[in-house]
């Protein structure tokens, strides 16, 4: 699959992506897990590429969640160690690209390298206006609808947020991905069929595509298919299949 398949009139502009499988993968060769997480590293350039060459304007990747501190504590530091290199090894490359780097989730809690190295590279690509790479990192949607509630509700103690504000649109201003719409489509690798505390609010209404192709080997022309299902699908919105041909 290539993207000469792919309707250029009907491309999503936020695709996320849970990128799950990666220690099966390595055990499947005989290897330590976190092999695994290092090859997941090229198919992040894979995906981010393909994205970027038929113009998605948002890439979310949950790449380490609320609950994966629960991981024995060496594969824990692997991962982060992995996260601090990825990002010095690619920050020119994604720079010159003009790739924009986010991050969403409980990030004040990972490692200080981890963080200045976060900083440094949310800060050089800034300005770019090409494709945002949204990393979720030690994020969690519960994790993330509670400290919003928190917020509103210090906000409506204080008489700064009134009550009757309070709206789906205001509810996901206060939700750390205010400033991106909501994806339309979300891939999950490996054949688990779960969204594992991902975007739980935002993904109210995303086409689900499930594979079961593991995230090392997930590439540009498994991206190109995932993209393709999205487009041969009829996306209703509650109303009827007449009602969406005939607009
Ligand atoms: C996804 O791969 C990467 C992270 C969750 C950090 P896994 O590490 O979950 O791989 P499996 O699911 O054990 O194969
Ligand atoms: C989800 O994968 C989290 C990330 C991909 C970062 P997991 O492998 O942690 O999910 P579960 O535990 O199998 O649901
Ligand atoms: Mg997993």
């Amino acid at each position: 699959m290539n993207d000469l398949y792919l309707d250029k009139e009907n491309i999503p502009k936020h695709v996320a992506i849970i990128m799950d499988g990666n220690g099966r993968w390595a055990k499947q060769k005989g290897e330590m897990r976190i092999f695994g997480h290092t090859n997941g590293v090229e198919s992040v350039r894979a995906s981010l590429t393909a994205a970027g060459e038929i113009g998605i304007k948002y890439l979310t990747l949950y790449a380490f969640s609320t609950e994966n501190w629960n991981r024995p504590k060496e594969e824990v530091a692997a991962l982060m160690d992995l996260l601090v290199k990825a990002i010095y090894d690619e920050v020119e490359e994604l720079n010159e690209k003009g790739v924009k780097l986010d991050t969403i989730g409980n990030t004040n809690i990972l490692p200080d390298s981890c963080q200045v190295a976060l900083k440094e590279a949310k800060e050089r690509t800034k300005n770019n206006s090409g494709i945002t790479l949204i990393l979720a990192l030690s994020y969690s949607s519960r994790w993330e609808i509670a400290q919003a509630i928190k917020k509103m509700a210090g906000e409506a103690k204080d008489g700064s947020l009134s009550v009757e504000a309070i709206n789906e649109d205001l509810i996901s201003s206060y939700l750390s991905t205010a400033n991106y719409p909501d994806p339309e489509l979300l891939i999950r690798t490996s054949g688990e069929n779960r969204v594992s505390n991902f975007l739980m609010w935002q993904l109210a209404y995303t086409e689900l595509y499930f594979t079961k192709t593991l995230w090392p080997d997930f590439k540009k022309e498994h991206f190109y298919k995932a993209i393709k299902d999205y487009q041969e699908r009829e996306r209703r919105f509650g109303k009827t299949s007449e009602q969406i041909t005939d607009e």
